[in-house]
């Protein structure tokens, strides 16, 4: 990444010479869906050459979800990391890495628990929803480490969906808050919100892995064509003949996405019942395979390539560590903890 990249926290340089930094983040899942390509991935491609980006695999927040079983981890991170660059993240524009490589992350995470409340965490809609399940006080906290990983970097801009928005207004709270209480040090982070097309899985609800309704990118084309078969359509076209409503059906959904004539060439066929199903699904299947083949080729080649891979994961960490150190030193000497002896020059 070139050197330019420290001017951001400079607030003496002008705005139009100014590139804003990014972090974004996923959960090391493994390998990926359509619906992290099209939802995060293919969207952090092309804004690596508008902003300096930061993308972490946070693996710290996947031990939420599971901390005993821990022995999954490093291949699905590698997955991860093969599918980022499968989609054409570029390692000399971003730096790709793993959160648990810079431990700044959880400094910052623990600097910023104080200054939140027990409360305003679990009034938090994503807490609501699980705390039966996990009541850990990592999983409380989950939200404040992620705004550590945004703050820890300075970054300006956050591309998330709606249901993340949340956590990235109390990124920038806690960011203001700290700012007012010590002294301006953090940048205060906002959400890009970016429109994600729909994808919906095999049974109609959110594409997910865990759900098993999803279309891994690493699939063979047969594979997806399998899968295609299997998804749920308008229930009430039940053979040829029938008239549909695309409106809703996953696989109209997806036709949006890559069947660039989805309008006139799947939707009124399928209103009238002239096309059926299946061969809908046929015809997405084609066009679908058509744009992944691309990514799994690359794929592919990756994955004969660990070294690289691993290699692209470090150096991204050394990069990301240059710059998480920056920002706690001016964190830590606006807090006054700064014992270590200021070398006299
Ligand atoms: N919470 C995010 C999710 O579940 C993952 C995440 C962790 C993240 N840290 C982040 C996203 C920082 C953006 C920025 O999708």
């Amino acid at each position: 990444m070139p050197k330019g990249e420290d001017i951001i926290a400079d607030s003496t340089v002008s705005p139009e010479k100014k590139k804003q930094t990014i972090l974004s983040g996923m959960q090391p899942t493994g390998s990926l869906h359509i619906g992290n390509l099209e939802g995060a991935l293919l969207n952090w491609v092309r804004l690596q050459d508008d902003y300096w980006m930061y993308c972490c695999i946070v693996d710290w927040h996947a031990l939420t979800a599971d901390f005993e079983d821990t022995r999954q981890m490093k291949s699905r991170v590698f997955e991860m990391a093969v599918d980022f660059l499968s989609a054409g993240l570029d390692p000399d524009k971003c730096a790709i890495f793993v959160q648990s490589e810079v431990k700044e992350h959880a400094e910052l995470h623990l600097i910023f628990s104080m200054l939140i409340t027990v409360p305003t965490l679990t009034r938090l809609p994503t807490y609501q929803d699980k705390k039966d399940k996990l009541d850990s006080y990592g999983f409380l906290g989950y939200p404040v480490l992620q705004a550590a990983d945004i703050c820890v970097y300075n970054a300006h801009k956050v591309p998330v969906g709606k249901d993340q928005e949340k956590h990235v207004w109390l990124a920038n709270d806690l960011a203001k808050r700290f700012n007012r209480i010590y002294r301006k040090t953090l940048v205060e982070p906002e959400a890009l919100l970016t429109p994600i097309p729909l994808i919906l899985g095999s049974d109609n609800r959110k594409m997910s892995k865990s759900f098993n309704n999803h279309i891994p990118i690493e699939f063979t084309e047969k594979e997806t064509e399998k899968r295609l078969k299997t998804f749920y359509t308008d229930p009430k076209k039940i053979r040829k003949g029938d008239p549909g409503t695309p409106e809703g059906c996953p696989i109209y959904l997806m036709h949006e996405i890559y069947t660039p004539e989805a309008v006139k060439e799947i939707a009124p066929p399928c209103r009238t019942g002239e096309l059926g199903c299946v061969d809908c699904k046929m015809k997405l299947s084609a066009n679908l395979n058509g744009k992944l083949q691309p990514i799994r080729d690359r794929r592919v080649e990756l994955i004969k390539q660990p070294d690289f891979v691993w290699d692209v994961l470090s150096s991204g960490a050394e990069r990301a560590r240059q710059r998480a150190q920056n920002v706690m030193e001016k964190v830590n000497s606006a807090m006054k903890f700064d014992y270590r002896k200021k070398k006299k020059k």
